[in-house]
């Protein structure tokens, strides 16, 4: 088929012909079209949200903390307090120190301070080098546990028991310089 006897409302032929094979020349439908630039948009949207910005975990992000979890997880199954190397262990895992965090400023920071240091009169500071009862981890768990009861600090043994008494016990060596 020719240019030239080509009706007005047929698709257009490209000039060319190879072996007699012809091709059109139409327009791309317009779904194809608004398919194609919604990707575009979209793919830069994706990028921008998941890689640029920070208002979304990336993959690999999301990952570390659902490893941390299951460490966590892990940790507080086998907690064993007399086991010093466990604790500093735990004192690593984000989890684990968040949770012995928030005990942290529930029960012990009127006593202890905000920042673990200590409120003259109340509680003694938990970051400098120094131990009244004992620096190693299990020792530390056990005043906990027990309380210091002629000074004024409870058993929180009973209270808030061994697992929370192993998250804060983390938390306070995660604060140690
Ligand atoms: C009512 C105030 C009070 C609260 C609440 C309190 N403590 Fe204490 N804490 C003390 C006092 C008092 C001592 C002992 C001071 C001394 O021996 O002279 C102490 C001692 C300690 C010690 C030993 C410090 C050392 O130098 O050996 C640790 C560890 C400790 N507390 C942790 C905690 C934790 C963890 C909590 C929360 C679960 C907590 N305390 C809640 C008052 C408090």
């Amino acid at each position: 088929m020719s240019k030239q006897n080509q009706k007005p409302d047929e698709p257009k032929l490209r000039p060319h012909a190879y072996d007699g094979i012809t091709e059109y020349d139409q327009r791309l439908p317009n779904w194809w079209l608004y398919t194609l630039y919604g990707t575009i948009i979209f793919s830069v949207i994706y990028w921008f949200f998941y890689h640029q910005s920070n208002a979304s975990m990336s993959d690999v992000e999301k990952l570390e903390v659902a490893m941390m979890e299951i460490q966590a997880t892990k940790l507080a199954n086998s907690i064993d307090v007399s086991n010093d190397d466990l604790f500093y262990e735990m004192a690593e895992n984000a989890t684990f120190v968040s949770s012995g965090e928030s005990i942290y400023n529930q029960y012990c920071m009127v006593c202890h301070g905000p920042n673990l240091e200590g409120i003259t009169g109340l509680g003694l500071n938990l970051v400098d080098a120094e131990w009244v009862h004992g620096g190693e981890p299990s020792k530390i768990y056990q005043t906990i546990y027990d309380g210091v009861l002629d000074k004024g600090m409870q058993a929180w043994g009973p209270i808030i028991g061994q697992k929370s008494i192993t998250e804060v016990t983390a938390f306070i060596l995660s604060k140690k310089e």
